[in-house]
């Protein structure tokens, strides 16, 4: 589309724990813009966290209060969002997001974020009751769905500060 780079929506996808939300946070900052999570609008909307939502309603629920907010921030202009890693999947999502935004796709290897997994695996439900052998079939899997991107940036060594530094520089 027509809209200068500096203009158009970001949005950032990617594996489960990898900075959408803390690169995300730091790109709109130093773009001027409000940022939005989206796990963060939908835990708010229920008023409680992700894991209790999974609990209480189900993942279906989940995956279409995904897709009411992107629709609705993806129909607007200057937003940065990061959205939770399985939302990309939705092929409704996948298109909205294509279409109205740069995606930025925020890529580590398995050997990196396989030594994340203590940290995460309480706040996400799609990790539990999982083998390791199963998080990373999952995480391959993923990676295909996220090949359909406008930009690709490793984010295995270097801080959250130098990757919204270098994804300013690809907006210039
Ligand atoms: C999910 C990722 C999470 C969150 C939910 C489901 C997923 O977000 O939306 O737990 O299916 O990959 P992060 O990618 O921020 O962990």
């Amino acid at each position: 589309n027509h809209v200068p780079l500096r203009e158009q929506n970001i949005i950032f996808i990617g594996f489960m724990g990898v900075g959408k939300t803390t690169i995300g946070q730091k790109v709109s900052e130093r773009l001027n813009r409000t940022f939005i999570d989206i796990d963060e609008e939908i835990s708010r909307e229920f008023g409680m966290s992700i894991p209790e939502i999974f609990k209480e309603y189900g993942e279906k629920t989940f995956r279409e209060k995904e897709k009411e907010y992107v629709e609705y921030y993806t129909n607007q202009k200057f937003q940065v969002i990061s959205m939770g890693g399985g939302a990309f999947l939705q092929d409704e999502i996948r298109d909205m997001c294509l279409k109205s935004s740069i995606v930025f796709f925020l890529d580590m290897t398995w050997e990196s974020w396989k030594e994340r997994i203590d940290i995460l695996i309480d706040s996400r439900p799609v990790l539990q009751n999982r083998s390791m052998e199963e998080i990373e079939a999952l995480f391959y899997e993923r990676k295909d769905i996220y090949s359909a991107h406008h930009f690709r940036m490793e984010i295995d060594s270097g801080s959250s500060e130098e990757a919204a530094d270098n994804i300013i520089g690809l907006l210039e």
